[in-house]
C-alpha cells in the first residue's frame, strides 16, 4: 500500500485503510505529494471556509454582498480562459477507436507522460478529494466519480456544479463503481514560495481521457470544463462511451418542459455547440401567449430507454457554468434572475460599487470598470471589460424557470430533438427530419461558426455533428451507427428530431430572426408538429413549416428575410452538399452506409429541385 507523508483530514472513520477508494486517493498522494489530503462533505460550512480561503489568497473578490450576497469574482490567467481542445486527448487502445476527429495517443505513453507531469505536481498544496454524483443521487440514470484536485476553486465549483460529498461517498461506497477523475493546475509550490492569484501551467496542459478502463486525467489547466471535470470530460467522453456500451445516450443537449396554453406537455432536448443557445433556449420565456417553457437541464442530457419504450431524460448537473456576455434581462431574463447571490464569476468585470458587469448586460457600460485582466477600463476603448468566454457557476434551482420535474430520478420522457448550429448563411430556420434515421443525418452534418467558448479561430465554420465534436469520446462515425441502433430498437417510441438555425444573418450582417423569446414560435411549430397538427412541406434537405404554419404574427422582419429563413437555396446547398462529402470522406469505411445514402438522396433531390 503507498504511504503518503500528507496530513489527511476529513476521511470519513467508516471507511478503513484498504478500502479501494481510500487506496486509491492514497495512491493519488503518493505519487503528487501534497502538503495536506482533504476529503470534502459538501457542507455550507465546508464551502464558505473554502471561499473565505480564496477570498484570502486573492483568488476570490468578495462582491458586494448588499447587491449580490454570497458571490465571488475570480480572474484566471489570461492563458487559462477556455477548454483547449488541441490538448485534450482520448487515449483509446486502438487509435481508430478515437476516430479522425479526436486527438489520440497511445494510452501506454500517454500514462508514462502523465506520471512525470503528476509526479509532485501537488507539493506545497492540499489535494482534495470530491466524492460527486451526476444526477440526482441514486437515479438509476446517474452515475458516480471523484475528482481529486489541487484548486480550492474547482471545490467550490464542484459544490455547485453536482451533488457533491457525504450523500456521494455513502453512494459510491454502497455501488463499489465511481469514475476516478484527477486534475492538478501543475504549479507546484517550493517551500516558502508565495501562490499566485491563478495556478495553472501556462504551457503544459492534458486533459486525458482513456475510455476503455474510464478515466480522466487532467493537467494545468484550472477552467471551466478543462477542470470541472463532472462536466465535459465525464459526462460527455465518458458518459458517451458508456452509454454506447450500454444502449443509451450521453449528449451535449439543453433539456425544457413545454406547456401549451390548454396545458399538453411536451419535453424537448436540444443540442447546440458551446455558446450557440443552449442556457438561453433553457430558460426561454415564450413572447407567444399562453405558452411556458420549464428549465430541465442547460447543458447535458443523459437519456435511457424506459419501460414505455420512450427515451427518458435526467440532467445530470446541478447547477450551470453559462456564458456571461450578451445575457441582459432583454435576452434571458431568468439567468439574470438566477444570478441573484450564491454564484461564481469568472473572468467579468468589477464595478466600483463590487457588482459585476459583461458586455451585453446593460446597453451603456458603466463609466468606470476594473476588466477581467484586473486593469482600469472606461467606455470608448477597443478592449472588452469581460472575456468573451466569462461565465457565471449557478445553482440550477435558483433559477425561477427550473421545472419541478428537474430532479426527478426517472426522468422525463423526451417528445422532441432539436439540433442548431451557428450560421449565418444557407440553412433554413426549421426543418423536420422525415423519420429517425434522416434525423441522425441531420445531426452528423451539423456545422456551426466558432465561438470564444474554446481556444481557436471565432467565426470559423466547422462541422460539429451533434455538437459533440469536442466532446464524443469514441470514433463519430460509431457514434453516428450507435444513434442508428437507438432507432432500430424493437419498440421504440422515438422523439422527432429538427435541425434549427437562429444565427442566419442577412446582406446587412444582421440577425434575420430575432430569436431569444421568439424561438418559441419555432418550439410552437414543433409541438404542434408531435402533436399531429402544424403542415409541413417536403424539400430536398427536410420538411420545412408550411405557408403560414410558423406564428410570425407582430414580427418585425422583412418578406425577403423571412421567405429566406423558410426556404431552400438550391445553389447554396450543392455547395453544401460538396462539403458534407468531404467531412463524410474523413471517416473512411467507418461511415454508416445509411447516412451515405441519405446523402445521395440529397443531392439527387437537390439535382431535380
Ligand atoms: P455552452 O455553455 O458553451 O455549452 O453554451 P450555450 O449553448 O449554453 O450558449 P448560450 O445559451 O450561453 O449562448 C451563448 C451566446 O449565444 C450568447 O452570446 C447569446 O446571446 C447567443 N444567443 C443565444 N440564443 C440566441 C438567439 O436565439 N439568437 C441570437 N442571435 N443569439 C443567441
Ligand atoms: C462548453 O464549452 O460547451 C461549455 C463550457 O459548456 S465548458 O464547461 O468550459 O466546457
Ligand atoms: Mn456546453
Amino acid at each position: 500500500m503507498a504511504t503518503i507523508g500528507a496530513r489527511v483530514e476529513g476521511q470519513p472513520q467508516s471507511l478503513s485503510a484498504v478500502h479501494p477508494v481510500v487506496r486509491w486517493v492514497n495512491e493519488v498522494a503518493a505519487l503528487t505529494t501534497p502538503d495536506a489530503v482533504y476529503w470534502c462533505d459538501g457542507s455550507e460550512a465546508e464551502n464558505s471556509r473554502l471561499c473565505q480561503l480564496l477570498v484570502d489568497a486573492g483568488t476570490f473578490i468578495r462582491l458586494n454582498p448588499d447587491l449580490r450576497p454570497n458571490s465571488f469574482l475570480a480572474r484566471s490567467d489570461p492563458s487559462d480562459v477556455a477548454r483547449v481542445e488541441d490538448r485534450t486527448f482520448i487515449c483509446s487502445e486502438k487509435e481508430e477507436d478515437a476516430g479522425p476527429t479526436n486527438n489520440w495517443r497511445d494510452p501506454a505513453e500517454m500514462r508514462e507522460t502523465l506520471n512525470g507531469l503528476f509526479r509532485g505536481s501537488m507539493r506545497g498544496r492540499t489535494m482534495y478529494v470530491i466524492p460527486f454524483s451526476m444526477g440526482p443521487v441514486g437515479s438509476p440514470i446517474g452515475r458516480l466519480g471523484i475528482e481529486i484536485t489541487d484548486s480550492p476553486y474547482v471545490v467550490v465549483n464542484m459544490r455547485i456544479m453536482t451533488r457533491m460529498g457525504e450523500s456521494a461517498l455513502a453512494e459510491i461506497v454502497k455501488k463499489g463503481d465511481f469514475v476516478p477523475a484527477i486534475h492538478s493546475v501543475g504549479k507546484p509550490l517550493a517551500p516558502g514560495e508565495k501562490d499566485v492569484v491563478w495556478p495553472c501551467d501556462p504551457d503544459t496542459k492534458y486533459i486525458v481521457h482513456y475510455p476503455e478502463t474510464r478515466e480522466i486525467w487532467s493537467f494545468g489547466s484550472g477552467y471551466g470544463g478543462n477542470a470541472l471535470l463532472g462536466k465535459k470530460c465525464y459526462a460527455l467522453r465518458i458518459a458517451s462511451v458508456i452509454a454506447r456500451d450500454e444502449g443509451w445516450l450521453a449528449e451535449h443537449m439543453l433539456i425544457i418542459k413545454v406547456t401549451a396554453p390548454d396545458g399538453r406537455v411536451k419535453h424537448m432536448a436540444g443540442a447546440f455547440p458551446s455558446a450557440c443557445g443552449k442556457t438561453n433556449l433553457a430558460m426561454l420565456e415564450p413572447t407567444i401567449p399562453g405558452w411556458k417553457v420549464e428549465t430541465i437541464g442547460d447543458d447535458i442530457c443523459w437519456m435511457k430507454f424506459g419501460d414505455d419504450g420512450r427515451l427518458h431524460a435526467i440532467n445530470p448537473e446541478a447547477g450551470f457554468f453559462g456564458v456571461l456576455p450578451g445575457t441582459s434581462m432583454s435576452t434571458n431574463a431568468n439567468a439574470i434572475r438566477t444570478l441573484y447571490a450564491n454564484c461564481i464569476y469568472t473572468n467579468c468585470a468589477l464595478t466600483d460599487d463590487g457588482d459585476v458587469w459583461w458586455e451585453g448586460l446593460t446597453k451603456v457600460p458603466p463609466a468606470h470598470l476594473i476588466d477581467w485582466t484586473g486593469k482600469d477600463w472606461t467606455p470608448g476603448g477597443d478592449k472588452l471589460a469581460a472575456h468573451a468566454n466569462a461565465r457565471f457557476t449557478a445553482p440550477a434551482a435558483q433559477d425561477p424557470a427550473i421545472s419541478p420535474d428537474w430532479e426527478d430520478p426517472a426522468g422525463v420522457p423526451i417528445d422532441a430533438i432539436m439540433f442548431g448550429g451557428r450560421r449565418s448563411t444557407t440553412v433554413p430556420l426549421v426543418r423536420e427530419s422525415f423519420d429517425w434515421e434522416h434525423g441522425v443525418f441531420l445531426g452528423s452534418i451539423m456545422s456551426s461558426e466558432m465561438t470564444a467558448a474554446a481556444v481557436g479561430t471565432i467565426g470559423k465554420l466547422r462541422f460539429d455533428p451533434f455538437a459533440m465534436l469536442p466532446f464524443c469520446g469514441y470514433n463519430m462515425a460509431d457514434y453516428w451507427g450507435h444513434w442508428l441502433q437507438i432507432g432500430r430498437k424493437a419498440g421504440a417510441v422515438l422523439p422527432r428530431i429538427y435541425l434549427v438555425n437562429w444565427f442566419r444573418k442577412n446582406a446587412e450582417g444582421k440577425f434575420m430572426w430575432p430569436g431569444f423569446g421568439d424561438n418559441s414560435r419555432v418550439i410552437e411549430w414543433i409541438f404542434g408538429r408531435c402533436s399531429g397538427e402544424d403542415d409541413a412541406v417536403a424539400t430536398p434537405i427536410g420538411l420545412l413549416p408550411a405557408p403560414g404554419a410558423l406564428d410570425t404574427g407582430g414580427l418585425a422582419i422583412s418578406d425577403a428575410d423571412l421567405s429566406a429563413l423558410l426556404s431552400v437555396d438550391p445553389a447554396a446547398w450543392v455547395d453544401e452538399a460538396a462539403a458534407i462529402e468531404e467531412h463524410y470522406a474523413r471517416f473512411g469505411s467507418k461511415l454508416p452506409t445509411a447516412l451515405a445514402a441519405r446523402l445521395e438522396r440529397m443531392k439527387q433531390g437537390l439535382a431535380s429541385a
